[in-house]
């Protein structure tokens, strides 16, 4: 499965796939590049240093122009051929005339345990909420914010004296996990959408 990874930063789910394929952990999976909507994305570098293709579409040169910004991210997608997308850290919202022509075929991973949580600064948020378990959620992408059907999720304790570094710090290690066995489950099309349901299809491990 041919795919294309957004992101907006630091790209650390984004180095979690790479080395997972390049460790042959995601035999099906066929990064064809990088999108950027920041051009000073520390994620472009490690994208660079597994030697995968980059684009940057800065979004700041299409302020109050979204669908344009999104008619340019899903050019150089189909240029390179991706059938499906994996939002790493894209912290933009995609329109619906750019979901609708994605659809199921675009997985976003979130910092909570939807949903609880959605949108920005999910970690603060679970926190303030005082809850005692939290997590991260790979999930399809539909139009709203991170309401699409569930694919995986992973937990973690909330600690007494945490704070939204330290949780952050513990979620982001099993996103990682998380996004690479979504990915793994993906490519190798075991997953399918039942309604909000997603059910996956038996098969080898995988992650
Ligand atoms: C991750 O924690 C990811 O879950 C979150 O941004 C971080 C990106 O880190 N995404 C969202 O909050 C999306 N709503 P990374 O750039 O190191 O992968």
């Amino acid at each position: 499965m041919k795919l294309g990874v957004l992101i907006s930063g630091r790209g650390s789910n984004l180095q979690a796939l790479l080395a997972a394929k390049k460790e042959e952990r995601l035999p099906l999976a066929d990064f064809r590049l990088a999108v950027s909507n920041k051009p000073d994305a520390p994620g472009l570098d490690i994208a660079r240093s597994f030697g995968l293709r980059t684009a940057v579409i800065d979004g700041s040169k299409y302020r109050g122009r979204r669908a344009e910004h999104d008619r340019a991210i899903d050019q150089v997608l189909r240029e390179h051929e991706c059938e499906a997308i994996v939002l790493a850290g894209y912290m933009r919202v995609l329109g619906a005339e750019f979901i609708a022509g994605w659809r199921n075929r675009i997985i976003n991973i979130h910092p909570s345990l939807l949903p609880s949580f959605p949108g920005l600064h999910a970690q603060r948020q679970a926190l303030e909420y005082g809850v005692r378990t939290s997590g991260c959620t790979v999930h399809f992408v539909d139009e709203g914010t991170d309401t699409g059907p569930i694919i995986l999720q992973r937990t973690v304790p909330v600690l007494p004296g945490d704070t939204e570094d330290s949780l952050a710090a513990r979620i982001l290690v099993e996103e990682h996990h998380a996004i690479v066995e979504a990915v793994a489950l993906l490519s190798q099309g075991r997953v399918n959408i039942e309604g909000r349901s997603v059910r996956v299809s038996s098969g080898g491990r995988v992650g």
